[in-house]
């Protein structure tokens, strides 16, 4: 297998729910739980800055309204991305990757990047995240993961950062996914936690991939997974599941 870089745990947009996600707040808070490993979120800006943020609009989570790939970063980076969380995130910004880049190296920790691109913008999110990160990681030890749910985004990252390893996430099996995910020198698939059973682990590992799953919260399916030999856990529930006692789920 291809040298692996991230450990079991993964905390889940920074730190679940317990933070505003996708922010740097969120990172500090999944830290402070024990947390060396952090899936997140990134898209563009209307002018090709990659910044975090889950959804394509950014009704949800900001109190702004509309499509967030039509501002430009000098607009997005003036936004509360933590009021609408809680009082205490008030004020709390829309994260650049750059300032994501800096946060996790400076710790040693790893970052699963997965590219969420807006609806449309597939394959050059992939590229310009890709060529973002080639530039940023350089000569850095920090490990680094592409995800996406879109094989273009995944192929246009594979062009502007070969060395990267990347992921193909799964929600819903669709026809020619395990095909996608080797086509695409994926070194791993992350599927929704209802879909891995021993059946799909021991084809994956058995192809030479890892398999993660996402987004595990219940201490029973952590159980479940952990006893079948998962790779990796997304989580929430980063004040339950303890990386540093492994084994421990309640
Ligand atoms: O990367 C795993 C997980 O984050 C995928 O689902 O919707 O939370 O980005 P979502
Ligand atoms: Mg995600």
């Amino acid at each position: 297998m291809t040298d692996w870089p991230l450990p079991l745990w993964i905390a889940h947009r920074g730190a679940g729910k317990l933070a505003p996600e996708n922010t740097l707040a969120a990172f500090r808070v999944g830290a402070s739980h024990g947390y060396r490993a952090f899936e997140c979120d990134v898209k563009l800006s209307a002018d090709g800055v990659p910044f975090l943020l889950h959804d394509a609009t950014l009704d949800r989570t900001t109190p702004e309204r509309g499509v967030a790939a039509e501002r430009p970063w000098s607009e997005l980076s003036r936004i509360d991305a933590g009021g609408w969380h809680s009082r205490a995130f008030a004020g709390e910004p829309l994260p650049s990757l750059d300032a994501v880049a800096r946060y996790v190296q400076r710790n040693g920790f790893a970052l699963n990047l997965e590219i969420k691109p807006t609806p449309g913008q597939e394959q050059h999110t992939g590229t310009v995240v890709g060529q973002a990160c080639a530039q940023l990681w350089q000569g850095s030890e920090a490990p680094l993961l592409f995800s996406s749910f879109r094989p273009e985004a995944l192929a246009g990252a594979r062009e502007a950062a070969p060395l990267v390893p990347r992921a193909l996430l799964v929600d819903t099996p669709w026809p020619g996914w395990f095909e996608m995910a080797q086509s695409l020198g994926c070194v791993a698939v992350v599927t929704h936690y209802s879909l891995m059973d021993a059946s799909l682990i021991g084809r994956l590992q058995g192809a030479g991939l890892r398999a993660l799953c996402y987004t595990v919260n219940d201490p029973a399916e952590a159980r479940r997974l952990v006893g079948l030999g998962i790779d990796g856990l997304i989580t929430d529930a980063v004040d339950r599941f303890s990386p540093d006692r492994t084994g421990v789920f309640d």
